[in-house]
């Protein structure tokens, strides 16, 4: 494993290999790494020559800054677990002035209207952050596949949008949700709930199994009007947003439409701890 924490110092290195015709797989984190992460580190592996794995708590995508100061910080323990799983991954983990050049601010995009749903709405200039961060990245990377997590379905479309937008020649490849043995979709987040919370927690998926089984015979009104009265009877958790969309536009469903694609999104929070979900309805 190599580990750079200067751009001026990866990029030449990036080059030389591009150069030489590899092609490089990038897995942008921000640390407090997971097997869910680790599975996209294997799907890079085995589909590039090169991978790189970037390392960087981006401020700018936190609109709540209680949640930007106890975001896991642990990047001894996120080299040791990338060194274990493949010595020829390159690390790039740089500090805040490497990325923002003493400018720690975003930029702000376009997404089409992706960025005012769900999340956007509960989280006011998130995905400017999102973009702003994963631009620079890319830059300074130039991947040929980058790997993104189906559990930010949100942040997967609109990347995906970025990149069409402004003609990035990368390949985005969508990774199913890596889950804990409860089936709580696997986070960075997960670490900070206690035993019990973390336990009782596989009731988001649970309920995501069961909307999904209602929608079949249900519409998403009613889907949404019985998970909003359930998560009301119960104490641990408290319900921001449960919502049925269109996965291409992300606008909520309004009436059921065999020729579209829907998904349900949840956010939850579980003790001041923010946690989200999704299925598909196929
Ligand atoms: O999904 C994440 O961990 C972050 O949003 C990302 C894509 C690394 C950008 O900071």
């Amino acid at each position: 494993m190599s580990f750079y924490n200067k751009q001026s110092e990866l990029k030449p290195l990036l080059n030389s290999l591009l150069e030489a015709k590899n092609t490089i797989g990038f897995v942008p984190t921000m640390g407090a790494l997971h097997e869910g992460h680790l599975s996209l580190m294997r799907e890079s592996l085995t589909n590039n020559s090169v991978t790189v794995v970037s390392v960087f708590v981006n401020p700018t995508q936190f609109n709540n800054p209680e949640d930007l100061k106890k975001y896991p910080r642990t990047i001894e323990s996120d080299i040791e677990k990338i060194k274990n799983l493949n010595s020829s991954i390159i690390v790039y983990a740089p500090e805040i002035d490497d990325i923002y050049e003493g400018k720690t601010i975003s930029n702000s995009f376009d997404f089409d209207g992706l960025e005012f749903q769900m999340e956007g709405k509960h989280r006011p200039r998130h995905f400017d952050g999102v973009g702003t961060i994963v631009k620079k990245l890319f830059e300074i990377v130039q991947p040929t596949n980058a790997y993104f997590g189906e559990k930010d379905f949100q942040q997967l479309a609109i990347i995906k949008k970025l990149v069409q937008k402004h003609h990035i020649p990368v390949n985005i490849i969508g990774c199913e949700i890596y889950r804990e043995e409860n089936n709580l979709a696997m986070s960075s987040r997960n670490e900070r709930l206690a035993a019990n919370e973390r336990a009782n927690a596989s009731f988001i998926y649970q309920t995501l199994i069961e909307a999904k089984k209602l929608f079949g015979t249900k519409s998403a009104k009613e889907v949404t009007d019985w998970v909003t009265k359930i998560f009301g009877k119960q104490k641990m958790f408290t319900l921001e947003y449960f919502e049925i969309a269109d996965e291409a536009t992300l606008l909520k469903c309004k009436k059921k439409n065999k020729n579209k694609k829907f998904r349900a999104f949840i956010a939850v929070f579980v003790n001041n701890i923010r946690l989200i979900d999704n299925i598909s309805l196929k």
